[in-house]
């Protein structure tokens, strides 16, 4: 062993460049696959060739650019401004419009711009000691971690198992006077569906609260779904009482991970979400966002994407993925025992099993091992375990591979038949408390489950199974010490 082997990072001397790049590219290989349309979450694919190149170049010529202070780079507060603008004006804002004060921030992703929604809602009431927030079961996760950094109670509101949406009067009742911020999303990342934005921000507004709609997911596919005719309610400023409002650009605008705006209704609505500070000896700071210094690397290469594909590309896209999601659609419903768990209404598609010979989490096993990557989903709440498909424009020219490769998989997983853990672990999984959790039961469990140091088993099935028979908070647990012991440091 030499001292440049290994995954460790930093070798006594240096390694050429053209072999770090070597390792890293042999490190690539055993990740999923980010083009090709075969990987239905994580990566947004539009499959267009040179996009690649030029979000590369505009990354690079900004990388070292600091976000940090905009008078010394204005060349990020212009790309800013104009993401910012393009957003505002795709989602029912700017001049000659309803909100024509909008304002926003770019943040490095949908979970910070969450957070950042959620801190205005907070600091805009500091005469509330226990501030909370309003928002429904199949609001992304990021809102209870958003509620848990920043000390706010959250009141979860239940969804109907039929459509997946929250009641509006569960909304409205569960509005307190203590109430900073009600969630909708536009639409739901788990099953795709769109809350009713329209009547949420109607309850909220009637109660002098917040609105934020989570379009992270949807904010840049619904509106030209919308202008290509399809039946897409009103969700964005043009909604009265609509505050604020997500959309993610590294989502469907096809930019590189680490960009997502948030905007807000006017200047008023987001002033509590800066923090300055100037009681120090050092520079005087102020930060829009979460981080302070900022790469312009992600800014850079999200203009240079909007600007190259343009509303046209867009659009173009967004019909070629709207086709794919019908294909994958069809594909569902040509499976006896599969059943789509909502009908889509944006860009997924989720879909559950009805027959308890057809294991989903089995069926998601044999999928990848056939070389396509779904995502399985845990039953909860009354909600039974689904698969989540993210489609985006690359899945188009694999859809009419994907219906045969579904109907092979879920052969397969009905002649595997379903997950069998051991009873005595169903029976633990079941009844331990995440407390009663001790350092040897939780190696014992990840060996059990060949979950070793450093890596993942390629079969997930019993994993998920384990997990699906524990309690939520067990769930929580287990899967931080599971990820704990992957991350671990090489030396
Ligand atoms: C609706 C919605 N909100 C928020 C997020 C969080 O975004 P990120 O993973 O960029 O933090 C996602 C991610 O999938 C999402 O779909």
């Amino acid at each position: 062993m030499t001292e440049t082997a290994g995954t460790g990072a930093l070798p006594v001397e240096g390694v050429p460049a053209a072999r770090v790049l070597d390792e890293i590219r042999a490190l690539r290989a055993g990740d999923r696959p980010t083009h090709g349309g075969r990987l239905f979450a994580y990566v947004y694919d539009p499959g267009v060739a040179g996009l690649d190149e030029l979000a590369q170049a505009a990354y690079a010529e900004s990388a070292h650019v600091n976000g940090l202070d905009p008078t010394a780079f204005p060349s990020l507060l212009a790309m800013e401004n104009g993401l910012v603008g393009a957003a505002a004006r795709l989602l029912g804002g700017g001049p000659g419009t309803s909100a024509p004060d909008v304002v926003g921030s770019v943040t490095s992703g949908g979970t910070e711009s969450l957070i950042l929604a959620v801190k205005a809602a907070r600091d805009a009431r500091p005469d509330l000691a226990e501030p909370r927030i309003v928002v429904p079961v199949s609001g992304h996760a990021a809102f209870a971690k958003a509620a848990h950094y920043l000390r706010v109670a959250l009141d979860p509101v239940p969804v109907d198992p039929a459509t997946l949406r929250p009641a509006v009067a569960d909304v409205a009742a569960a509005i307190r006077p203590e109430t900073v911020l009600v969630v909708a999303s536009a639409p739901s990342y788990a099953h795709g569906v769109l809350d009713p934005v329209a009547e949420i921000a109607a309850v909220a507004a009637a109660a002098g609260v917040r609105c934020h709609v989570d379009a992270c997911f949807g904010g840049w596919t619904l509106p030209w779904l919308r202008r290509l005719g399809a039946p897409v309610p009103p969700f964005d400023f043009a909604v009265p009482g609509v505050t604020s409002i997500s959309v993610d650009l590294h989502k469907y605008a096809y930019a590189p991970k680490g960009v997502s705006v948030l905007l807000h209704r006017d200047p008023g609505l987001r002033a509590p979400q800066f923090f300055a500070y100037a009681d120090w000896p050092g520079y005087t700071m102020v930060n829009p966002v979460i981080a302070s210094t900022r790469s312009g690397g992600p800014i850079a290469a999200a203009y240079a994407t909007l600007r190259h594909l343009g509303e046209d590309g867009y659009l173009r896209l967004a019909a070629v993925t709207r086709d794919a999601v019908a294909g994958l659609a069809d594909a569902v419903r040509a499976v006896d025992g599969l059943r789509l768990l909502a009908e889509p209404e944006s860009t997924v598609v989720c879909f559950t099993a009805d027959d308890p010979a057809l294991d989903l989490f089995v069926l998601v096993d044999e999928l990848t091992a056939r070389g396509w990557h779904t995502q399985p989903q845990l039953a909860y709440a009354g909600l039974p375990a689904s698969v989540h498909l993210t489609v985006t424009a690359a899945v188009a020219p694999r859809v009419a591979e994907f219906g045969p490769a579904l109907a092979e998989a879920a052969t397969a997983a009905r002649a595997a038949g379903p997950v069998v853990l051991p009873p005595e672990l169903l029976a633990l999984a079941g009844s331990l408390t995440p407390e009663a959790l001790t350092p040897d039961l939780i190696t014992g469990l990840a060996a059990g489950l060949g979950l070793g140091a450093g890596a993942a088993p390629d079969r997930m099935a019993a994993v998920n199974t384990l997990l699906q028979a524990a309690p939520v908070r067990l769930r929580e647990r287990l899967l931080v010490e599971f990820v704990g012991l992957l991350q671990r440091p090489t030396w």
